[in-house]
């Protein structure tokens, strides 16, 4: 059986994708996007980890989309991750809402949450040269990485 799985929505600066790539190295994960994996396929791994660019407070809609499409599982292992403009722990709490509720509805077993900065052009932003330029930088990574490490004693 396919171990982990991370199925990710980046597309702003790619930011998102960068952490997901950092987290399947630590993770052996597969790295999907939306689209590329069936909610059949989904199911047969044992921890899923689902990630995307916050927008209007919330993780892109290609993934929630997705998460709306997920076969019901029994306590399936899953985590949350996302890049955004702003972070903070209860920033996160609340850009996670959304999927959080999601997940949970289908029966998964939410481990853990992550968030980092992540370069952000939106808007009249990009007229000001942009906001967190280089984010996720090494620091972020390497919290990523660790985030991922500890999820196997979660
Ligand atoms: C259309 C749009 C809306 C955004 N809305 C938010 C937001 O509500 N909160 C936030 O923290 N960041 C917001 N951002 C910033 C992105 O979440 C941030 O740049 C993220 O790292 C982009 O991820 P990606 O490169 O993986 O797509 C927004 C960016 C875009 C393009």
């Amino acid at each position: 059986m396919n171990k982990n799985l991370i199925i990710v929505y980046s597309y702003h600066h790619h930011n998102t994708e960068k952490v997901a790539l950092r987290m399947a190295e630590t993770l052996e994960a597969k790295v999907k996007h939306p689209g590329e994996i069936s909610p059949e396929e989904i199911r047969s791994f044992e921890m899923v980890g689902f990630g995307a660019g916050i927008d209007s407070a919330k993780h892109y809609k290609p993934l929630l989309e997705l998460a709306e499409t997920l076969l019901p599982v029994e306590n399936q292992k899953a985590f949350i991750f996302s890049t955004g403009a702003i972070v903070g722990e209860k920033k996160m709490a609340r850009d996670h809402t959304a999927l959080r509720k999601i997940l949970l509805a289908k029966g998964y077993r939410i481990l853990d949450e992550f968030a980092c900065r992540g370069y952000n052009t939106n808007s009249f932003i990009k007229y000001l040269g942009g906001m967190n330029n280089g984010h996720p930088n090494a620091e972020d990574l390497q919290a990523a990485e660790l985030f991922a490490q500890n999820l196997s004693k979660l």
